[in-house]
Protein backbone atom coordinates (compact mmCIF):
# COMPACT_ATOMS: atom_id res chain seq x y z
CA UNK A 1 0.00 0.00 0.00
CA UNK A 2 1.14 3.29 -0.78
CA UNK A 3 1.85 6.20 2.20
CA UNK A 4 0.37 9.06 1.33
CA UNK A 5 2.38 12.09 3.59
CA UNK A 6 0.82 13.30 6.69
CA UNK A 7 -0.31 17.22 6.49
CA UNK A 8 -2.16 18.59 9.13
CA UNK A 9 -4.48 20.36 6.92
CA UNK A 10 -4.36 20.41 2.51
CA UNK A 11 -3.03 22.06 2.84
CA UNK A 12 -2.68 43.00 -18.54
CA UNK A 13 -2.60 45.47 -22.31
CA UNK A 14 -3.59 46.15 -24.21
CA UNK A 15 -4.15 48.21 -27.40
CA UNK A 16 -3.43 47.01 -30.97
CA UNK A 17 -3.78 44.58 -32.54
CA UNK A 18 -0.56 43.10 -34.82
CA UNK A 19 -1.96 43.26 -37.78
CA UNK A 20 -0.02 40.09 -38.67
CA UNK A 21 -2.43 38.29 -35.95
CA UNK A 22 -4.87 35.50 -37.91
CA UNK A 23 -8.58 36.60 -38.00
CA UNK A 24 -10.59 34.93 -34.72
CA UNK A 25 -12.41 32.17 -34.70
CA UNK A 26 -16.11 32.06 -33.79
CA UNK A 27 -15.32 30.89 -30.71
CA UNK A 28 -12.36 33.84 -29.88
CA UNK A 29 -15.03 35.98 -30.58
CA UNK A 30 -17.18 34.44 -28.44
CA UNK A 31 -14.59 34.85 -25.12
CA UNK A 32 -13.44 38.07 -26.68
CA UNK A 33 -17.00 39.63 -26.74
CA UNK A 34 -16.81 42.17 -23.36
CA UNK A 35 -19.93 42.83 -21.84
CA UNK A 36 -19.85 46.70 -21.75
CA UNK A 37 -21.85 46.40 -18.63
CA UNK A 38 -19.15 44.65 -16.50
CA UNK A 39 -18.13 45.95 -13.41
CA UNK A 40 -14.84 48.03 -13.91
CA UNK A 41 -11.54 47.55 -12.18
CA UNK A 42 -9.60 50.34 -11.49
CA UNK A 43 -5.30 49.28 -11.55
CA UNK A 44 -2.69 51.94 -11.08
CA UNK A 45 0.74 50.36 -12.58
CA UNK A 46 3.70 52.69 -11.38
CA UNK A 47 7.13 52.26 -12.89
CA UNK A 48 8.31 55.48 -11.38
CA UNK A 49 8.44 53.36 -8.20
CA UNK A 50 9.92 49.98 -9.49
CA UNK A 51 12.74 48.47 -7.24
CA UNK A 52 11.97 44.62 -7.13
CA UNK A 53 13.47 42.27 -9.53
CA UNK A 54 11.20 38.99 -10.69
CA UNK A 55 13.57 35.91 -10.22
CA UNK A 56 12.74 33.94 -12.69
CA UNK A 57 13.57 30.88 -10.12
CA UNK A 58 9.38 31.73 -9.05
CA UNK A 59 9.10 29.13 -12.02
CA UNK A 60 10.99 26.65 -11.10
CA UNK A 61 9.62 22.44 -11.65
CA UNK A 62 9.66 19.23 -9.77
CA UNK A 63 10.92 16.00 -10.83
CA UNK A 64 10.31 13.57 -7.84
CA UNK A 65 10.90 9.79 -8.64
CA UNK A 66 7.30 9.35 -8.05
CA UNK A 67 5.04 7.70 -10.35
CA UNK A 68 5.24 8.76 -13.90
CA UNK A 69 7.40 11.86 -13.02
CA UNK A 70 10.35 10.29 -14.25
CA UNK A 71 10.05 7.08 -15.64
CA UNK A 72 8.05 7.66 -18.90
CA UNK A 73 7.66 11.18 -18.17
CA UNK A 74 11.59 12.22 -18.76
CA UNK A 75 12.99 8.91 -18.86
CA UNK A 76 12.33 6.18 -21.32
CA UNK A 77 13.03 3.07 -23.15
CA UNK A 78 9.89 4.44 -25.91
CA UNK A 79 11.69 3.47 -29.62
CA UNK A 80 15.26 2.25 -28.54
CA UNK A 81 14.36 -0.36 -25.57
CA UNK A 82 17.17 1.48 -23.62
CA UNK A 83 16.38 3.88 -20.98
CA UNK A 84 17.26 7.57 -22.67
CA UNK A 85 15.72 11.16 -21.99
CA UNK A 86 12.65 11.98 -23.91
CA UNK A 87 13.15 15.03 -26.85
CA UNK A 88 9.72 15.98 -27.00
CA UNK A 89 9.63 16.60 -23.13
CA UNK A 90 12.66 18.65 -23.23
CA UNK A 91 11.83 20.52 -26.33
CA UNK A 92 8.56 21.32 -24.80
CA UNK A 93 10.30 22.40 -21.34
CA UNK A 94 12.77 24.28 -23.16
CA UNK A 95 9.77 27.09 -24.35
CA UNK A 96 9.00 27.40 -20.92
CA UNK A 97 12.40 28.23 -20.23
CA UNK A 98 12.39 26.27 -16.78
CA UNK A 99 15.06 28.01 -14.68
CA UNK A 100 15.83 25.24 -12.26
CA UNK A 101 14.20 21.38 -11.72
CA UNK A 102 14.13 20.18 -8.03
CA UNK A 103 15.31 16.87 -7.64
CA UNK A 104 14.96 13.29 -6.32
CA UNK A 105 11.89 14.75 -4.16
CA UNK A 106 10.23 15.46 -2.17
CA UNK A 107 9.11 12.74 0.54
CA UNK A 108 11.46 10.49 -2.22
CA UNK A 109 14.61 12.28 -1.17
CA UNK A 110 14.89 11.66 2.65
CA UNK A 111 14.55 7.61 1.71
CA UNK A 112 17.10 8.25 -1.66
CA UNK A 113 20.67 7.16 -1.31
CA UNK A 114 22.39 8.75 -4.04
CA UNK A 115 25.39 6.16 -4.49
CA UNK A 116 22.50 4.05 -5.60
CA UNK A 117 22.16 6.00 -8.57
CA UNK A 118 25.79 6.52 -10.26
CA UNK A 119 27.81 4.05 -12.09
CA UNK A 120 27.25 1.65 -14.72
CA UNK A 121 23.65 0.86 -14.79
CA UNK A 122 23.41 -2.73 -14.60
CA UNK A 123 25.60 -2.55 -11.63
CA UNK A 124 22.89 0.04 -9.19
CA UNK A 125 20.82 -2.06 -7.02
CA UNK A 126 17.07 -2.10 -7.25
CA UNK A 127 15.17 -0.81 -4.90
CA UNK A 128 11.40 -0.86 -3.60
CA UNK A 129 9.93 2.55 -3.51
CA UNK A 130 7.63 2.13 -0.53
CA UNK A 131 6.82 5.88 -0.78
CA UNK A 132 5.17 6.16 -3.71
CA UNK A 133 3.45 3.04 -4.99
CA UNK A 134 5.78 0.21 -4.00
CA UNK A 135 7.08 0.00 -6.93
CA UNK A 136 10.71 -1.30 -8.06
CA UNK A 137 13.00 1.87 -8.79
CA UNK A 138 15.90 0.86 -10.95
CA UNK A 139 18.00 3.24 -10.28
CA UNK A 140 18.81 3.93 -14.24
CA UNK A 141 18.00 8.05 -13.79
CA UNK A 142 20.45 9.00 -11.05
CA UNK A 143 22.25 11.87 -10.54
CA UNK A 144 24.78 11.42 -13.58
CA UNK A 145 21.23 11.21 -15.67
CA UNK A 146 19.42 14.45 -13.68
CA UNK A 147 22.33 16.78 -14.47
CA UNK A 148 22.45 15.69 -18.14
CA UNK A 149 18.41 16.39 -18.11
CA UNK A 150 18.72 20.07 -16.39
CA UNK A 151 21.85 20.64 -19.24
CA UNK A 152 19.08 19.79 -21.84
CA UNK A 153 17.03 21.69 -20.27
CA UNK A 154 18.59 24.94 -20.20
CA UNK A 155 17.55 24.78 -16.35
CA UNK A 156 20.03 24.58 -12.69
CA UNK A 157 19.80 21.96 -10.58
CA UNK A 158 18.00 21.99 -7.19
CA UNK A 159 19.22 19.09 -5.50
CA UNK A 160 17.46 17.95 -2.41
CA UNK A 161 19.61 15.91 0.02
CA UNK A 162 18.54 12.86 2.77
CA UNK A 163 18.23 14.12 6.19
CA UNK A 164 15.71 12.16 6.96
CA UNK A 165 17.73 8.26 6.65
CA UNK A 166 20.71 9.42 5.75
CA UNK A 167 24.00 11.26 7.33
CA UNK A 168 25.99 14.25 6.99
CA UNK A 169 28.42 12.34 5.31
CA UNK A 170 26.59 11.39 2.95
CA UNK A 171 25.14 14.37 2.21
CA UNK A 172 28.85 15.65 2.03
CA UNK A 173 29.90 13.40 -0.10
CA UNK A 174 26.77 13.65 -2.62
CA UNK A 175 27.93 17.29 -2.62
CA UNK A 176 31.44 16.61 -3.04
CA UNK A 177 30.47 14.58 -6.11
CA UNK A 178 28.76 16.80 -8.01
CA UNK A 179 31.15 20.07 -6.77
CA UNK A 180 34.32 19.01 -6.62
CA UNK A 181 36.92 20.61 -9.64
CA UNK A 182 38.97 17.18 -9.34
CA UNK A 183 41.84 15.76 -7.46
CA UNK A 184 39.41 14.26 -4.52
CA UNK A 185 38.50 10.74 -4.86
CA UNK A 186 34.62 11.90 -5.77
CA UNK A 187 35.67 14.10 -8.04
CA UNK A 188 37.71 11.20 -9.74
CA UNK A 189 34.85 9.07 -9.46
CA UNK A 190 32.48 11.41 -11.32
CA UNK A 191 35.00 11.79 -13.91
CA UNK A 192 35.41 7.79 -14.51
CA UNK A 193 31.41 7.63 -14.62
CA UNK A 194 32.05 10.38 -17.93
CA UNK A 195 31.70 13.53 -16.14
CA UNK A 196 35.61 15.30 -15.58
CA UNK A 197 34.17 18.77 -14.81
CA UNK A 198 32.09 20.09 -11.82
CA UNK A 199 28.72 20.22 -11.78
CA UNK A 200 28.76 23.24 -9.75
CA UNK A 201 25.70 22.84 -7.95
CA UNK A 202 24.42 25.78 -5.82
CA UNK A 203 20.59 25.17 -4.85
CA UNK A 204 20.74 22.11 -2.24
CA UNK A 205 17.97 21.53 -0.11
CA UNK A 206 18.80 19.81 3.73
CA UNK A 207 15.99 17.29 3.73
CA UNK A 208 12.05 17.65 2.86
CA UNK A 209 8.93 18.23 4.90
CA UNK A 210 11.14 17.08 7.62
CA UNK A 211 8.15 17.94 10.19
CA UNK A 212 6.14 15.42 7.82
CA UNK A 213 7.25 12.45 5.55
CA UNK A 214 10.72 13.69 5.83
CA UNK A 215 11.62 12.46 9.73
CA UNK A 216 8.59 14.10 11.41
CA UNK A 217 10.39 16.69 13.72
CA UNK A 218 9.92 19.31 15.87
CA UNK A 219 11.37 22.43 14.76
CA UNK A 220 13.64 22.23 17.57
CA UNK A 221 15.13 19.62 16.40
CA UNK A 222 15.27 20.20 12.74
CA UNK A 223 16.87 23.21 13.09
CA UNK A 224 19.74 21.48 15.14
CA UNK A 225 19.74 18.92 12.52
CA UNK A 226 20.11 21.73 9.66
CA UNK A 227 22.90 23.08 11.10
CA UNK A 228 25.04 20.48 11.60
CA UNK A 229 24.01 18.81 8.33
CA UNK A 230 24.33 22.84 6.36
CA UNK A 231 27.71 23.20 7.92
CA UNK A 232 29.45 20.44 5.52
CA UNK A 233 28.13 22.12 2.48
CA UNK A 234 31.24 23.89 1.60
CA UNK A 235 32.21 25.81 -1.43
CA UNK A 236 35.49 23.82 -3.02
CA UNK A 237 35.82 27.61 -5.48
CA UNK A 238 33.86 30.67 -5.79
CA UNK A 239 31.06 29.29 -8.68
CA UNK A 240 30.17 26.57 -5.90
CA UNK A 241 29.17 28.99 -3.66
CA UNK A 242 26.05 26.62 -1.83
CA UNK A 243 22.70 28.32 -1.07
CA UNK A 244 21.40 25.93 1.39
CA UNK A 245 17.55 25.70 1.38
CA UNK A 246 16.22 24.92 4.71
CA UNK A 247 12.68 22.97 5.07
CA UNK A 248 9.98 25.71 5.69
CA UNK A 249 6.56 25.18 7.07
CA UNK A 250 3.71 23.44 6.68
CA UNK A 251 1.33 25.52 5.22
CA UNK A 252 0.32 27.52 8.29
CA UNK A 253 2.63 26.22 11.28
CA UNK A 254 3.96 29.74 11.58
CA UNK A 255 5.77 28.26 14.58
CA UNK A 256 8.07 26.58 12.76
CA UNK A 257 9.34 29.43 9.97
CA UNK A 258 10.13 31.48 13.88
CA UNK A 259 11.93 28.71 15.29
CA UNK A 260 13.94 27.69 12.54
CA UNK A 261 14.76 31.05 11.07
CA UNK A 262 15.71 32.32 15.31
CA UNK A 263 17.94 28.98 15.20
CA UNK A 264 19.41 28.56 11.95
CA UNK A 265 18.68 31.50 10.06
CA UNK A 266 21.99 32.65 9.90
CA UNK A 267 22.82 29.62 8.14
CA UNK A 268 20.15 29.40 5.60
CA UNK A 269 19.93 31.26 2.07
CA UNK A 270 16.17 29.90 1.43
CA UNK A 271 13.28 28.30 3.32
CA UNK A 272 10.68 26.33 1.82
CA UNK A 273 7.37 26.51 2.45
CA UNK A 274 4.39 24.34 1.44
CA UNK A 275 1.38 24.91 0.48
CA UNK A 276 -1.43 22.67 -1.76
CA UNK A 277 -4.37 23.51 -3.18
CA UNK A 278 -6.89 20.82 -2.23
CA UNK A 279 -10.55 21.39 -3.03
CA UNK A 280 -12.64 19.55 -0.48
CA UNK A 281 -11.30 17.32 2.77
CA UNK A 282 -7.98 15.42 1.91
CA UNK A 283 -9.68 11.59 1.71
CA UNK A 284 -12.17 13.01 -1.19
CA UNK A 285 -10.38 16.02 -2.63
CA UNK A 286 -12.51 15.58 -5.91
CA UNK A 287 -12.39 15.23 -9.32
CA UNK A 288 -9.51 17.23 -11.52
CA UNK A 289 -12.08 17.05 -14.50
CA UNK A 290 -15.59 16.45 -12.83
CA UNK A 291 -16.75 19.82 -10.59
CA UNK A 292 -19.17 21.87 -9.93
CA UNK A 293 -18.75 26.14 -10.04
CA UNK A 294 -18.65 25.80 -5.91
CA UNK A 295 -15.70 23.53 -6.44
CA UNK A 296 -14.10 25.92 -8.71
CA UNK A 297 -14.89 29.23 -6.54
CA UNK A 298 -13.23 26.91 -3.28
CA UNK A 299 -9.81 26.01 -5.67
CA UNK A 300 -10.05 29.95 -6.56
CA UNK A 301 -10.26 31.12 -2.99
CA UNK A 302 -7.92 28.41 -1.74
CA UNK A 303 -5.38 29.59 -4.21
CA UNK A 304 -5.46 32.71 -2.69
CA UNK A 305 -4.80 31.65 0.60
CA UNK A 306 -1.15 32.20 -0.75
CA UNK A 307 -1.11 35.89 0.04
CA UNK A 308 -1.68 35.32 3.68
CA UNK A 309 0.60 32.55 4.00
CA UNK A 310 3.39 34.37 2.11
CA UNK A 311 2.71 37.69 3.95
CA UNK A 312 2.45 36.39 7.13
CA UNK A 313 5.40 34.07 6.94
CA UNK A 314 7.38 37.00 5.51
CA UNK A 315 6.69 38.90 8.20
CA UNK A 316 7.82 36.42 10.96
CA UNK A 317 11.34 36.16 8.55
CA UNK A 318 11.48 40.09 8.78
CA UNK A 319 11.95 39.89 12.55
CA UNK A 320 15.07 37.50 12.23
CA UNK A 321 15.89 38.80 8.61
CA UNK A 322 14.82 42.14 7.96
CA UNK A 323 17.25 43.03 5.09
CA UNK A 324 15.22 39.74 3.40
CA UNK A 325 18.56 37.65 2.75
CA UNK A 326 17.23 34.91 3.17
CA UNK A 327 14.43 34.29 0.40
CA UNK A 328 11.31 32.00 0.50
CA UNK A 329 11.12 29.41 -1.23
CA UNK A 330 7.99 28.12 -2.41
CA UNK A 331 9.31 24.51 -3.11
CA UNK A 332 5.47 22.77 -3.35
CA UNK A 333 2.66 24.08 -4.42
CA UNK A 334 -0.17 23.26 -6.85
CA UNK A 335 -3.50 21.34 -7.25
CA UNK A 336 -3.83 18.17 -5.35
CA UNK A 337 -7.11 16.39 -6.86
CA UNK A 338 -7.86 12.93 -6.42
CA UNK A 339 -6.04 10.64 -8.69
CA UNK A 340 -7.40 9.39 -12.50
CA UNK A 341 -9.81 7.22 -12.24
CA UNK A 342 -8.34 3.62 -12.74
CA UNK A 343 -4.78 4.86 -11.76
CA UNK A 344 -2.39 3.54 -9.33
CA UNK A 345 -3.32 5.87 -6.15
CA UNK A 346 0.15 6.31 -5.18
CA UNK A 347 1.67 7.85 -8.55
CA UNK A 348 -0.77 10.89 -8.34
CA UNK A 349 -1.35 11.12 -11.77
CA UNK A 350 -4.22 14.01 -12.19
CA UNK A 351 -5.63 15.68 -15.64
CA UNK A 352 -5.40 19.27 -15.55
CA UNK A 353 -8.21 21.84 -16.89
CA UNK A 354 -8.82 25.54 -17.44
CA UNK A 355 -8.90 25.30 -13.29
CA UNK A 356 -5.88 24.87 -13.16
CA UNK A 357 -4.31 27.03 -15.40
CA UNK A 358 -6.20 30.25 -13.44
CA UNK A 359 -4.90 28.71 -10.08
CA UNK A 360 -1.55 28.38 -11.67
CA UNK A 361 -2.10 32.07 -12.81
CA UNK A 362 -3.12 33.32 -9.53
CA UNK A 363 -0.83 31.70 -7.57
CA UNK A 364 2.16 33.27 -10.23
CA UNK A 365 0.99 36.75 -9.49
CA UNK A 366 1.08 36.55 -5.37
CA UNK A 367 5.14 35.18 -5.97
CA UNK A 368 5.55 38.07 -8.52
CA UNK A 369 4.21 40.70 -6.25
CA UNK A 370 6.21 39.55 -3.46
CA UNK A 371 9.75 39.23 -5.13
CA UNK A 372 11.35 41.52 -2.42
CA UNK A 373 10.86 37.74 -0.29
CA UNK A 374 10.08 35.25 -2.27
CA UNK A 375 12.58 34.29 -4.66
CA UNK A 376 11.70 30.74 -6.19
CA UNK A 377 8.80 28.41 -6.28
CA UNK A 378 8.64 25.09 -7.68
CA UNK A 379 5.34 23.71 -8.80
CA UNK A 380 4.20 20.14 -8.22
CA UNK A 381 4.93 18.67 -10.52
CA UNK A 382 6.59 18.89 -13.55
CA UNK A 383 5.09 15.66 -15.51
CA UNK A 384 2.70 13.19 -14.99
CA UNK A 385 2.39 13.87 -11.46
CA UNK A 386 -0.17 16.27 -9.69
CA UNK A 387 -0.36 19.83 -11.62
CA UNK A 388 1.38 18.64 -14.58
CA UNK A 389 3.17 21.18 -17.22
CA UNK A 390 2.96 17.81 -19.74
CA UNK A 391 1.27 14.90 -19.68
CA UNK A 392 2.65 11.34 -21.37
CA UNK A 393 1.00 8.10 -22.82
CA UNK A 394 3.45 5.83 -24.38
CA UNK A 395 5.26 8.13 -27.17
CA UNK A 396 2.42 10.40 -27.28
CA UNK A 397 2.46 13.81 -24.71
CA UNK A 398 0.29 16.70 -24.46
CA UNK A 399 0.67 20.29 -22.64
CA UNK A 400 -1.90 21.03 -20.06
CA UNK A 401 -3.40 24.95 -19.28
CA UNK A 402 -0.78 25.15 -16.63
CA UNK A 403 1.78 24.48 -19.49
CA UNK A 404 0.43 27.37 -21.21
CA UNK A 405 0.16 29.84 -17.97
CA UNK A 406 4.20 29.15 -17.45
CA UNK A 407 4.57 30.02 -21.00
CA UNK A 408 2.53 33.12 -21.30
CA UNK A 409 4.09 34.04 -17.86
CA UNK A 410 8.14 33.81 -19.44
CA UNK A 411 7.95 37.55 -19.99
CA UNK A 412 8.19 38.41 -16.10
CA UNK A 413 11.62 36.15 -15.55
CA UNK A 414 13.99 38.05 -14.69
CA UNK A 415 12.16 41.30 -15.00
CA UNK A 416 11.70 44.94 -13.16
CA UNK A 417 8.21 44.24 -11.17
CA UNK A 418 6.27 47.20 -11.93
CA UNK A 419 4.41 47.97 -9.10
CA UNK A 420 0.28 47.18 -9.83
CA UNK A 421 -2.61 48.42 -7.21
CA UNK A 422 -6.02 47.23 -7.45
CA UNK A 423 -7.59 50.26 -6.33
CA UNK A 424 -11.06 49.34 -6.93
CA UNK A 425 -13.46 46.66 -8.56
CA UNK A 426 -15.22 43.66 -8.09
CA UNK A 427 -15.76 40.39 -6.70
CA UNK A 428 -16.59 37.14 -7.83
CA UNK A 429 -19.10 36.13 -5.50
CA UNK A 430 -20.48 32.61 -4.94
CA UNK A 431 -23.09 32.26 -2.54
CA UNK A 432 -22.43 34.45 0.57
CA UNK A 433 -18.66 34.33 -0.05
CA UNK A 434 -16.90 36.47 -2.67
CA UNK A 435 -12.86 36.71 -4.25
CA UNK A 436 -10.93 39.45 -5.74
CA UNK A 437 -12.45 38.76 -9.23
CA UNK A 438 -9.14 40.24 -11.09
CA UNK A 439 -5.40 39.31 -10.57
CA UNK A 440 -2.33 40.26 -12.01
CA UNK A 441 1.13 41.01 -12.51
CA UNK A 442 3.20 44.58 -14.62
CA UNK A 443 6.90 43.72 -15.23
CA UNK A 444 9.77 45.15 -17.50
CA UNK A 445 12.08 43.02 -19.07
CA UNK A 446 15.71 43.74 -19.61
CA UNK A 447 15.18 45.76 -23.48
CA UNK A 448 12.57 48.04 -21.70
CA UNK A 449 9.45 46.42 -22.68
CA UNK A 450 6.74 46.17 -20.34
CA UNK A 451 4.53 43.38 -19.82
CA UNK A 452 1.09 42.69 -18.22
CA UNK A 453 -0.66 39.27 -17.21
CA UNK A 454 -4.00 39.58 -16.20
CA UNK A 455 -6.95 37.17 -14.72
CA UNK A 456 -10.35 36.81 -14.40
CA UNK A 457 -11.50 34.12 -12.53
CA UNK A 458 -15.17 34.94 -12.65
CA UNK A 459 -16.09 32.35 -14.32
CA UNK A 460 -19.31 34.34 -15.96
CA UNK A 461 -18.53 37.53 -15.88
CA UNK A 462 -16.30 39.71 -18.22
CA UNK A 463 -14.65 42.43 -16.34
CA UNK A 464 -13.51 45.69 -17.95
CA UNK A 465 -9.95 46.42 -15.98
CA UNK A 466 -8.75 50.22 -16.51
CA UNK A 467 -5.53 50.88 -15.84
CA UNK A 468 -3.25 54.29 -15.49
CA UNK A 469 -0.09 53.64 -16.67
CA UNK A 470 2.63 55.85 -14.39
CA UNK A 471 5.87 56.24 -15.37
CA UNK A 472 5.75 53.95 -18.76
CA UNK A 473 5.38 55.91 -21.81
CA UNK A 474 2.69 53.07 -24.12
CA UNK A 475 0.95 53.79 -26.99
CA UNK A 476 -0.37 50.02 -27.79
CA UNK A 477 -0.61 47.02 -26.46
CA UNK A 478 -0.85 43.60 -28.38
CA UNK A 479 -1.46 39.92 -26.52
CA UNK A 480 -3.06 36.13 -26.39
CA UNK A 481 -5.26 34.48 -24.34
CA UNK A 482 -5.97 31.63 -22.46
CA UNK A 483 -9.82 30.51 -21.98
CA UNK A 484 -11.94 27.92 -23.12
CA UNK A 485 -15.89 27.30 -23.74
CA UNK A 486 -16.13 25.40 -20.14
CA UNK A 487 -14.77 25.63 -16.20
CA UNK A 488 -13.60 21.98 -17.14
CA UNK A 489 -12.40 22.32 -20.37
CA UNK A 490 -8.96 20.41 -20.74
CA UNK A 491 -6.21 18.88 -23.11
CA UNK A 492 -6.83 15.05 -23.82
CA UNK A 493 -4.85 12.86 -25.99
CA UNK A 494 -7.72 12.79 -28.16
CA UNK A 495 -8.24 16.28 -28.73
CA UNK A 496 -4.85 18.26 -27.47
CA UNK A 497 -5.02 21.71 -28.18
CA UNK A 498 -8.60 22.10 -27.01
CA UNK A 499 -7.27 24.91 -24.32
CA UNK A 500 -4.17 27.07 -25.89
CA UNK A 501 -3.73 30.35 -26.11
CA UNK A 502 -4.94 32.41 -29.06
CA UNK A 503 -4.53 36.08 -30.09
CA UNK A 504 -6.09 38.83 -27.71
CA UNK A 505 -7.40 41.68 -29.49
CA UNK A 506 -9.89 43.81 -26.81
CA UNK A 507 -6.96 45.81 -25.71
CA UNK A 508 -6.07 49.66 -26.02
CA UNK A 509 -4.80 52.33 -24.56
CA UNK A 510 -4.52 56.46 -24.93
CA UNK A 511 -4.01 59.29 -22.73
CA UNK A 512 -1.54 56.63 -20.92
CA UNK A 513 -4.75 54.89 -19.67
CA UNK A 514 -5.17 51.35 -20.48
CA UNK A 515 -8.27 49.53 -20.94
CA UNK A 516 -9.20 45.94 -21.48
CA UNK A 517 -12.04 43.50 -21.14
CA UNK A 518 -10.99 40.36 -19.28
CA UNK A 519 -13.76 37.62 -20.64
CA UNK A 520 -15.00 35.39 -18.39
CA UNK A 521 -12.16 32.89 -16.70
CA UNK A 522 -9.02 34.44 -18.82
CA UNK A 523 -5.62 34.65 -18.50
CA UNK A 524 -4.24 37.51 -21.29
CA UNK A 525 -0.33 38.42 -21.47
CA UNK A 526 -0.11 41.84 -22.73
CA UNK A 527 3.17 43.39 -24.49
CA UNK A 528 2.74 47.43 -24.06
CA UNK A 529 4.79 49.74 -26.35
O1 LIG B 1 4.45 16.32 -4.33
C1 LIG B 1 4.04 15.17 -3.69
C2 LIG B 1 4.49 15.13 -2.23
O2 LIG B 1 3.88 16.16 -1.53
C3 LIG B 1 5.95 15.34 -1.98
O3 LIG B 1 6.68 14.16 -2.12
C4 LIG B 1 5.98 15.78 -0.56
O4 LIG B 1 7.08 16.59 -0.27
C5 LIG B 1 4.66 16.49 -0.40
O5 LIG B 1 4.00 16.08 0.75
Amino acid sequence: MSRLPVRFAPAITLGVVLAALAAPTHAQRAHQTGDPTAPITRVIIDASVAHDTISRHIYGQFAEHLGHGIYDGVWTKEGTGQWHLRDDVIEALRRIQVPNVRWPGGCFADYYHWRDGIGPASRRPHMVNTVWGNVVEDNSFGTDEYMELVRRIGAEPFVVGNVGTGSPREMTEWWEYLNHPGGSALADERKANGHAAAYNVRRFGVGNESWGCGGAMRPEFYADNYRRFAEFLRSFNDSTRPFRIATGPNVEDYNWTDVVMREAGRMIDGLDLHYYTVVGPWAHKGSATQFSEREWFLAMKGALRMQELVTRHSTIMDKYDPRKRVALIVGEWGMWHDVEPGTNRGFLYQQNTLRDGLVAAISLDIFNNHADRVRGANIAQMVNVLQSMILTRGPQMLLTPTYHVFELYTVHHDAVLLPLTITSGGYYVFGTDSVPAVSGTASRDRRGVAHLTMSNIDPSQARTVVAELRGLNVSSATGRILTAPAINSYNSFEQANAVRPEPFTDARVANGQLTVTLPPKSVIVLELR
